[in-house]
């Protein structure tokens, strides 16, 4: 879990090596997103046990239906950097 400007959100890597963040509130029912399991690449939310995917925020199992908001993430000389300008989310709505 890390906090920044305002959000909280859940970074992590896939076993490939790929970074992600998401929203880190499970759109169910609040769950906490960042204290479930990361397996391959899927969030499991600790509260009911919806899956995410960690890198675009689709949901992958229920009983979330909403993805959550998706942030792109580069790696530049072992720093991780989040952009929170756009949630891919909205982009797909809009
Ligand atoms: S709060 Fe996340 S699955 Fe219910």
């Amino acid at each position: 879990m890390v906090e920044a400007e305002g959000r909280s959100l859940c970074v992590g890597h896939c076993e490939d090596g790929t970074w992600g963040a998401i929203d880190n509130v499970c759109t169910h029912d609040g769950g906490v997103l960042g204290e479930g399991e990361l397996e391959d690449c899927l969030v499991e939310c600790p509260r009911h046990g919806a899956r995410f995917d960690l890198v675009t925020g689709e949901v992958r199992a229920l009983p979330a239906v909403f993805p959550v908001n998706a942030y792109p993430v580069r790696v530049i000389d072992g720093r991780v950097e989040v952009d929170l300008g756009v949630p891919t989310k909205e982009l797909e709505i809009g």
